[in-house]
């Protein structure tokens, strides 16, 4: 398990921290993200098109796997609408 912060960039606060479970590994940074309630943008149903689910300024939250997290040196999303 570890924590990943969520940050809003545009309030410059942090939303809210998650606690990443083994069982969310194999989800989405978008599902956990939907999971946990962090209103994220999404029109394509998590199909890599809309690009609406931007995380960190470049990282589809819909393509990325939670896994990929564990080997960020700091384990932050940020969110720039939020
Ligand atoms: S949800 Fe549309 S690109 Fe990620």
């Amino acid at each position: 398990m570890f924590e990943v912060e969520i940050r809003g960039q545009a309030s410059n606060s942090t939303i809210k921290t998650i606690i990443v479970t083994q069982a969310d590994l194999k989800k989405t940074i978008l599902e956990l993200l939907q999971e946990h309630k962090i209103p994220v943008a999404s029109s394509c149903m998590g199909e890599g098109i809309c690009e609406k689910c931007i995380i960190n300024d470049s990282v589809l939250g819909c393509l990325k796997l939670v896994s990929a997290i564990e080997s960020w040196q700091s384990k932050v999303i940020t969110i720039a609408y939020l």
